[in-house]
C-alpha cells in the first residue's frame, strides 16, 4: 500500500497534541477504584454537568460506557430496542447478549434518523407471561453508520413522552453528541436531560487518546461503578487520561465545526461528479457515507484504489464507503481527498 497521505478511516485516529500531552503529564492522580483520583472526579462531574445529570463515571471505552448503560436498565431476559444500524447492535460484538443476557429488536431508520413513531410502535411495556418486556430504547446521536446524522430534538422529546408513562428508560449513545451540539447549537444538556443515561466519547472528534464518560443519576452511577469493576474496567491512576479529556473539552469542541465544513465540501464535490453518490444536505457533521456501487465500484475495490492514491477509507456496507473528518485532516488534506477520489467516481473501475 502507498503511504497514507490523508487518513479518513475514523475520527478515533487522532494523536494527542503537545498541549494535551503536557496537560496529561501535569495531572494530579490517585487510585480511581477507591474514587481517589481528583482529575477523574473533575472530568466525571464536568461531563455530568454539561449533560444536565447528577454524576458521571469514567470508562476506558465508549463500548463499556454503553454496555454499562444498557446493563443498568435491562435485566437478563428482557429487551432493548434500537435502530438496525445502531453501534450498540452492530459494532459492540454482541456484548448486550454476551455480557448481560439482553435481547434486542430493531427498526430500519433512513440514514439512522430517528422517527419516534418507529420505536414507540415496537415497544412492549408489559409482555406478561408471553412476550419479552421492553425496558430500554437506545438512540445514537450523531449516528455513525447513518452518516453522522443529527437526531431532531422534537423526535427525542416525542420518544420520551411515549416511553415515560410506561417506565421505559432511554439511553443516549452520545459518542459524537459534541458534533450534534456544534452542528445545531442545541445545548448539550437539552439533549442529555431527555435520557436516563448518556455515554459520550472523548477519543473521537475531541482527540483524546482514550476514554468515555457515562452520566446519569447519583444512584445509577453508584450501580454503574460496581458493574464497571465487574466488567474489568476499574482503573487506577487514570487521571493522566482524564486530563486529556478535560483538555479536549476546553480546546477541541468548537473546532468540530471545521470538520463538518470539510466533510460537507467533500460531499459537494462528490455529488457534483457522481450525483447519486451522496446527498450533501444529509452530511450534517464529520461523516460522509459515499455510495460507490452506482459508479460501478465494490466498496473493497474503491477502498483499494483510494489507498493506492494515499487515502484511507472504510468499507461500511455492501455498496458504500465511509469517510470521517477529524483533528488531523486539514483543508489541504481535504483538497487531496477530493482530487484523488472524485476521478474514481467519475471514471468507475478499470475494465477487467
Ligand atoms: C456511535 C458510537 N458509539 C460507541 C462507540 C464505541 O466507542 P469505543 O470504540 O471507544 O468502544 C463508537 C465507536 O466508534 C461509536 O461510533
Amino acid at each position: 500500500m502507498s503511504e497514507v497521505l490523508v487518513d479518513l478511516l475514523s475520527d478515533t485516529l487522532t494523536r494527542p497534541t503537545d498541549a494535551m500531552r503536557a496537560a496529561m503529564a501535569a495531572a494530579p492522580v490517585g487510585d480511581d477504584v477507591f474514587g481517589e483520583d481528583p482529575t477523574v472526579r473533575e472530568l466525571e462531574q464536568r461531563v455530568a454537568g454539561l449533560l444536565g445529570h447528577e454524576d458521571g463515571l469514567f470508562t476506558p471505552s465508549g463500548t463499556m460506557a454503553n454496555q454499562l448503560g444498557l446493563r443498568l436498565h435491562v435485566q437478563p431476559g428482557e429487551e432493548l430496542v434500537a435502530d438496525s444500524l445502531a453501534h450498540v447492535l452492530r459494532a459492540e460484538m454482541g456484548a448486550a447478549a454476551a455480557l448481560s443476557g439482553i435481547s434486542a429488536r430493531s427498526w430500519v431508520a433512513d440514514h439512522g434518523l430517528l422517527d419516534a413513531a418507529q420505536p414507540l410502535a415496537l415497544m412492549v411495556p408489559d409482555g406478561g407471561a408471553y412476550q419479552v418486556n421492553t425496558r430500554l430504547v437506545v438512540v445514537e446521536n450523531t449516528h455513525n453508520f447513518g452518516g453522522g446524522t443529527v437526531q431532531p430534538l422534537d423526535q427525542i422529546q416525542r420518544l420520551r413522552d411515549g416511553t415515560s408513562p410506561h417506565g421505559i428508560a432511554m439511553h443516549l449513545d452520545g459518542a459524537r453528541v459534541w458534533n450534534a451540539h456544534v452542528a445545531t447549537g442545541v445545548p448539550l444538556d437539552a439533549y442529555g436531560r431527555l435520557f436516563d443515561t448518556v455515554s459520550v466519547c472523548l477519543s473521537k472528534g475531541l482527540g483524546a487518546p482514550v476514554g468515555s464518560v457515562l452520566v446519569g443519576s447519583r444512584e445509577l452511577m453508584a450501580r454503574a461503578r460496581i458493574w464497571r469493576k465487574r466488567f474489568g474496567g476499574g482503573m487506577r491512576q487514570v487521571g493522566i487520561l482524564a486530563a486529556a479529556g478535560l483538555h479536549a473539552l476546553d480546546h477541541h469542541v468548537e473546532r468540530l465545526a471545521e470538520d463538518h465544513a470539510r466533510a460537507h465540501r467533500f460531499a459537494e464535490a462528490a455529488a457534483q461528479a457522481a450525483p447519486g453518490s451522496v446527498d450533501p444536505t444529509k452530511v450534517q457533521t464529520n461523516i460522509v457515507i459515499l455510495e460507490v456501487a452506482g459508479a460501478g465500484w465494490t466498496p473493497a475495490g474503491f477502498v483499494e484504489q483510494a489507498a493506492a492514491r494515499g487515502i484511507r477509507l472504510y468499507p461500511v456496507s455492501g455498496t458504500a464507503v465511509r469517510l470521517v473528518w477529524h483533528l488531523d485532516v486539514d483543508d489541504t488534506g481535504t483538497d487531496k481527498a477530493i482530487a484523488a477520489l472524485v476521478p474514481l467516481l467519475e471514471e468507475g473501475p478499470p475494465a477487467a
